[in-house]
């Protein structure tokens, strides 16, 4: 049994890139493992958000991780906001973050490129804030998308430096997951990159039939395979999507299409869009069933955030220990 720990920001639906980079893990690990759950709120305040909005996309996510088969019973979910214990390991941390690193991190970069004019110190740190989410819990393994990589590779070598400095063993070193595979990047439809909420090429565990086949039948193609030309990205794009929610007997097939020259994209867009829509259908409806219940989601963060601070403030009584703080009030 591994201590697990995840979050997911609170920016909208969950696309498919969320849902089989992360919360597909989540499901399988809470089977047995000791694993925590959250929606990242204090992360997604770099960008500004409105009270409201905020709060309602709080709600959706953790709507769409109970939707996606989140157990409450068997994981704890919780609002990262509700644990302030995350915020003093954050500035704890902070005094072994160098603002060298901290500038070279690939997502700092691009966001301050994306939003130059919001460049602010909480945006610098967002990997020591993430690194605190971990080590809170004493975490071991942490599913996430290849996205997040090099952010766990930054949380390893804070966890180091704050042991090796107070000459202690409170942290482990936590590991990038994916259930018996390498970290995944979901495609986007546009035939670039990785899915994502803001380059608006995704499919939302929230999608209706209708929306999923008008997306998927106006992904990027090319003009049709030649031989001794390599695959475009567009086409690979639709093939990573396909291995994810169809038969392998269906990808075997329009791979043999594909390379004996005869394949129409239409049709296998039409299949991807029909496979697509069987599995998110399910998820679909309980988010819907879901949305009406708020009662039951109250009972769900409020049990959720009681657990996980009892083990924040464990791992917290420990590091003022070793960090030699006078406390008073003891
Ligand atoms: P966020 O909110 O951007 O994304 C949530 C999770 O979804 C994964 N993901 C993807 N995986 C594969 N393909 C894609 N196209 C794709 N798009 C998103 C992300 O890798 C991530 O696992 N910093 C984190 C949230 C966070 C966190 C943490 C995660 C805060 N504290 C502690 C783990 C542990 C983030 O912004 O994820």
């Amino acid at each position: 049994m591994e201590t697990i720990v995840s979050g997911i920001r609170p920016t909208g639906h969950l696309h498919l890139g969320n849902y089989f980079g992360a919360v597909r893990n989540f499901v399988k690990l809470q089977e047995n493992n000791n694993c925590y759950f959250f929606v990242a709120d204090y992360h997604s305040l770099t960008t500004h958000p409105e009270a409201e909005d905020l709060k309602e996309k709080v709600k959706t996510v953790i709507i769409e991780f109970l939707a996606s088969g989140l157990d409450p019973e068997k994981a704890t979910l919780y609002i990262q906001s509700d644990v302030e214990e995350v915020t003093e390991l954050y500035l704890l941390l902070n005094m072994f973050a160098y603002k060298g690193e901290l500038e070279r991190t690939a997502s700092f970069k691009e966001k301050a490129r994306k939003q130059p004019n919001n460049v602010n110190a909480g945006l610098l740190t967002y990997p020591v804030l993430m690194a605190a989410d971990i080590l809170i819990h004493k975490a071991t393994k942490v599913p996430v998308g290849k996205d997040q990589e090099q952010h766990l590779e930054m949380t390893r070598n804070f966890a180091k430096r704050f042991n090796n400095f107070y000459n202690t063993k409170i942290f482990p070193e936590p590991q990038a997951y994916n259930f018996g595979h390498d970290l995944i990047k979901v495609p986007g439809l546009d035939g670039t990159g990785k899915m994502g909420k803001s380059d608006n090429n995704g499919i939302y565990l929230i999608d209706d039939a209708k929306t999923i086949k008008k997306k998927i039948m106006r992904a990027v193609t090319d003009a049709g395979p030649e031989k001794d030309k390599p695959m475009s990205e567009g086409v690979k794009n639709l093939f990573t999507l396909m291995e994810l929610v169809s038969e392998a007997d269906t990808v075997k097939y329009f791979r043999e299409q594909y390379y004996n020259l005869t394949i129409r994209y239409g049709d296998m867009k039409k299949q991807l869009a029909e496979d697509m829509e069987k599995f998110i259908a399910p998820i679909r409806e309980r988010i819907k069933e879901l949305e009406s219940n708020k009662d039951y989601i109250n009972k769900i963060l409020k049990q959720g955030s009681g657990k996980a601070k009892e083990s924040a403030s464990r791992t917290i009584k420990e590091v003022r220990e070793v960090i030699g703080f006078y406390n008073t009030l003891k």
